[in-house]
């Protein structure tokens, strides 16, 4: 079968050498990054002009050669879009004008008015899909809905989630009307990007871990459900990766019950139980520590190889269990990739 390597891996086919790339693949762990993301000035900058991120895109794939891009985004575009107000402070991370009461909640924009502020995402997609090279996948993405919830509720990233799982138990009605309007709209923004020339899309669900079994089913399962299912519905045949992250034993089944073609496994998992437990429904993805992409070395090499044998005899994906961290040194990646297709 020709064709590019990660589609082939997600409609099932056991590759020789499983295709790969990483999560945060464009970073500051790049020096090219650091330049473009100065001259864009900040951040947010950076993700609304379509030619510095496509530009950033672009720099992992010429440097190290993946099999994959990843958009140049971020999950908390969805909420600015959505009307709540989002800034980001260097060496902290990002703030939102919180989004906590009833009232916060209704005076959010409906989910079809989300394209005015995200059109730009949509252009650097076009952008990337004229200027990548032929065998490279181009992968959009979004958070899951409880993730970016997680973040509009407490206004800012947090250890243990814990305004989101206060609204959650205190106000129900308001935590469940909070996700269905970012479920609506997560459906909007993936769709626009498939017909941008997104190939692939991932759902990212950072904080899938912290949920308990039932709110797990309820606010991380039942979710992805759904926007896969819309998706299908409009787009046939472009894959879905879902990313639970954290979802230990939950992984298991997790590609059947929500319809996902990929599900990607954080450093936790323990491959061979996920080769018999998950990789049986289908490609799996993951799942490198990225501490390795500091250290490096024969440890690297050993694990790169470990990981490679558990998923051999499945459809998988070469990936981190994580994003690749600000203090990696780029000279790793090189030796994770050598490793991994010798
Ligand atoms: O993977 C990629 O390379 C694509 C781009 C991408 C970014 N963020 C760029 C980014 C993706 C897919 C994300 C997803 C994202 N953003 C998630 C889910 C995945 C995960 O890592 O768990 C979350 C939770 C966010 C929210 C977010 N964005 C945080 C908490 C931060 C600050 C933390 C940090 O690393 O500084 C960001 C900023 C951010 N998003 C950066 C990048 C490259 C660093 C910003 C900078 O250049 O200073």
């Amino acid at each position: 079968m020709a064709g590019k390597t990660l589609l082939r891996a997600l409609a099932g086919e056991v590759l020789e050498v499983p295709p790969a790339w990483m999560m945060r693949q464009a970073g500051r762990y790049l020096p090219e990054y650091k330049a473009t993301r100065a001259q864009a000035g900040d951040f947010l900058s950076l993700c609304y002009t379509p030619d510095l991120a496509a530009e950033v895109t672009l720099q992992p794939i010429r440097r190290f050669g993946f099999d994959a891009a990843i958009l140049f985004a971020d999950i908390l575009l969805v909420p600015q879009a959505l009307g709540a107000d989002l800034w980001f402070v260097t060496g902290e991370g990002p703030r939102l004008g919180p989004v906590d009461t009833a009232a916060g909640v209704a005076a959010l924009k409906p989910a079809g008015d989300v394209h005015e502020v995200l059109s730009p995402v949509y252009e650097t997609l076009r952008i990337l899909s004229r200027e990548l090279p032929r065998d490279v996948a181009l992968i959009g993405f979004a958070g899951a809905p409880w993730t970016v919830a997680t973040y509009m509720i407490a206004g800012r990233g947090t250890p243990d989630q814990a305004p989101a799982h206060a609204l959650k138990d205190g106000d129900r009605a308001t935590f469940e009307a909070l996700l269905e309007r970012i479920t609506a709209a997560t459906v909007e923004y993936l769709s626009a990007q498939i017909d941008a020339g997104a190939e692939v899309v991932k759902l990212f669900d950072s904080w899938a871990g912290s949920l308990g079994a039932e709110d797990f089913r309820r606010y991380a399962l039942e979710p992805a459900r759904r926007i896969i299912a819309e998706l299908k519905a409009r787009h046939p045949g472009v894959p879905v990766i879902a990313f639970p992250r954290g979802a230990k034993d939950a992984y298991a089944g997790f590609a059947r019950a929500t319809g996902a073609d990929c599900v990607a496994l954080d450093q936790g998992v323990d491959a061979e139980w996920a080769a018999r437990r998950v990789q049986v429904d289908g490609c799996v993805q993951g799942n490198l520590d990225p501490s390795h992409m500091v250290t490096g070395g024969q440890a690297l090499v050993d694990e790169v190889l470990r990981i490679r044998q558990a998923f051999g005899g499945g459809p998988h994906v070469f990936n981190l269990g994580h994003g690749i961290t600000p203090d990696a040194d780029p000279d790793n990646v090189a030796l994770m990739l050598e490793t991994l297709r010798s």
